[in-house]
């Protein structure tokens, strides 16, 4: 058994600057990070785009970017949450750059803007097309000078360690898996926050790469945690159509924010038929018209069109994916890109107040895992760095102003003992790809009431097959991720079942 003051689960943008603000203010306490890969691996190392946040108040304000952020989101954010991660989102931008991240300058020593989907003004501040690998490592490096923050890098959470009381439930830690040792550890906390992102694993198409199996959610969930909006599942509607490239290479909106036009088979461009806005509508109206160009003619992928554009410019700010693109054989000066919408970001997850308080005392939750109302039906493009940052600082404040010794003693933990065991990976890797097909097909851009009945009972049958598998305390890193997968994939299902309108990116046609 460890211990520590503050646990943080998780080590992206949401853990790590978290844990770089408590370690700052107070560095008598203890802070441990655990991470279930590299510290580096984590939706945010890709993040493309940039940050929305309004620097400019000559051109831009902040009533605009609060108007942008809940007409994206299909008029149900929480007003109070956008005003305050609208508010708060210049100064903890300031932050990273103190903490040495490097953002494009215009020659006025302004910051370069980039637009994107929903964005009434350009107003996403970026490193090229490589904003959270730069972040990252600003943090990183950040973080590993800091000598009261421990990092445990290849372990990862299985479960909290909860107590229950008349009702009501409190955090005292989390028992984890030491992936290279295969030992099991109880590490015992007085906080413990989850930063564990997003669960575009449960999707055969994904731009998330292996580590987003939603495990801080499905972990909250078997905890009692109050989890909403996963009916909400963000598809971004240009990811690279080349199968079998894991993780899938996004193309940024960024480039339809540069003016690339999106064009179906037969070189139509074809948005100006489903929204005023064209290129740059809302995510969810991009990736549904993408879809339906994809159903009406029979194909697999559309096109980005680039030709158009200035390649000396467009090489300049997207570095990346003229690469990638060039890596493929694809030209963007004369070759349109092959691109198809893909699972991209979860809006819903762990409930959480103003201060990133779960309903389970002492537990916390920031970024991506956690649900704070700033989405809505559908995030506005760039507002999830923003949204880690501003809860991240918010927590920390929570957290440091009520931290008390809220370490109980040993023998009032109920502690399973797990085992460790390597089961069949042939077997849990086929379980995962039926899983994600059930999920693409039944619950994806676009559903049906009928769909996504049929959608439980074959995960729940799935699910059988998998608890068949193994006793309820044998575990291994690939049984972690599987049974968070199931506990996903039914949450999704299920509080799609439960809406009655559609909004945002939950479009059912039994409801139209
Ligand atoms: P992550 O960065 O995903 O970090 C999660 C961490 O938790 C990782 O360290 C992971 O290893 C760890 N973890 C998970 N489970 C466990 C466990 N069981 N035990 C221990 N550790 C665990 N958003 C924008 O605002 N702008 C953009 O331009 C943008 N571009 C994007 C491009 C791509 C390709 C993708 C995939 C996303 C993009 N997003 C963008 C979304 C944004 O990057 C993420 O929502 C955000 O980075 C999430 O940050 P996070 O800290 O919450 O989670
Ligand atoms: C992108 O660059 O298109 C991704 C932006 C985001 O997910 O917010």
């Amino acid at each position: 058994m460890t211990d520590t003051d503050f646990l943080i689960i998780g080590s992206g943008i949401a853990g790590l600057s978290y844990a770089i603000k408590v370690a700052e203010d107070a560095p008598h306490h203890n802070i441990l990070v655990v991470t279930k890969n590299d510290l580096n691996e984590s939706n945010t190392k890709y993040a493309q785009g940039g940050i929305a946040v309004v620097t400019d108040y000559d051109k831009d304000s902040a009533q605009q970017h609060i108007k942008d952020t809940i007409i994206a989101g299909d008029g149900i954010c929480d007003k109070e949450v956008v005003e305050i991660v609208v508010n708060e989102g210049l100064e903890r931008l300031r932050e990273l750059i103190n903490w040495g991240a490097q953002f494009d300058k215009n020659n006025d020593g302004g910051f370069s803007l980039e637009n994107e989907g929903g964005h009434s003004k350009h107003r996403v501040v970026h490193h090229k097309d490589m904003t959270g690998r730069e972040i990252m490592r600003a943090l990183r490096a950040t973080a590993i000078k800091m000598t009261n923050i421990k990092i445990l890098s290849f372990h990862t959470a299985i479960d909290l360690i909860t107590i229950n009381n008349n009702n009501s439930s409190s955090c005292h830690g989390v028992v984890v898996l030491d992936n290279l040792k295969r030992e099991i550890k109880h590490i015992k906390a007085k906080q413990t926050i989850l930063a564990s992102g997003g669960a575009g694993q449960a999707y055969p198409f994904t731009t998330n790469p292996d580590i987003a199996t939603g495990d801080g959610i499905a972990m909250a969930k078997r905890a009692g945690a109050k989890i909403e909006d996963m009916e909400f599942i963000q598809f971004h509607p240009t990811a690279l159509y080349y199968p079998d490239k894991k993780p899938v290479f996004l193309i940024s909106e960024a480039v339809r924010g540069f003016g690339a036009i999106l064009r179906n088979k037969d070189g139509e461009a074809f948005m100006h038929r489903y929204d005023e806005r064209k290129e740059l509508a809302s995510r969810d109206i991009v990736a549904r018209a993408i879809h339906s160009e994809l159903n009406k003619n029979d194909t697999n992928h559309v096109y980005l069109d680039c030709t158009h554009l200035d390649n000396e410019k467009f090489r300049h700010h997207f570095p990346s994916i003229h690469t990638k693109c060039i890596e493929i054989g694809i030209n963007t000066a004369h070759d349109m890109i092959p691109v198809a919408p893909a699972a991209h970001y979860v809006c819903g997850g762990i409930k959480v107040n103003q201060d990133g308080l779960s309903s389970i005392a002492n537990l916390y939750a920031i970024g991506e895992c956690s649900r704070t109302g700033l989405h809505g039906a559908n995030r506005l493009a760039s507002n999830s760095l923003l949204e880690a940052v501003v809860f991240a600082h918010r927590t920390y404040l929570h957290t440091t102003r009520t931290m008390k010794d809220t370490i109980a003693q040993n023998h009032s933990f109920n502690l399973t003992h797990y085992k460790i065991e390597t089961i069949n990976d042939t077997l849990t890797q086929s379980l995962q790809r039926q899983l994600q097909e059930v999920m693409i097909h039944s619950v994806g851009i676009v559903r049906s009431t009928t769909g996504l009945t049929n959608a439980q009972e074959e995960i729940n049958k799935l699910e059988q097959k998998f608890n068949a598998l193994i006793s309820s305390e044998v575990t291994s890193t690939e049984l972690i991720t599987l049974r968070n997968l199931f506990t996903i994939a039914q949450l999704i299902i299920q509080h799609s079942l439960n809406r009655k309108i559609n909004k945002g990116g939950y479009y059912n046609v039994d409801l139209l």
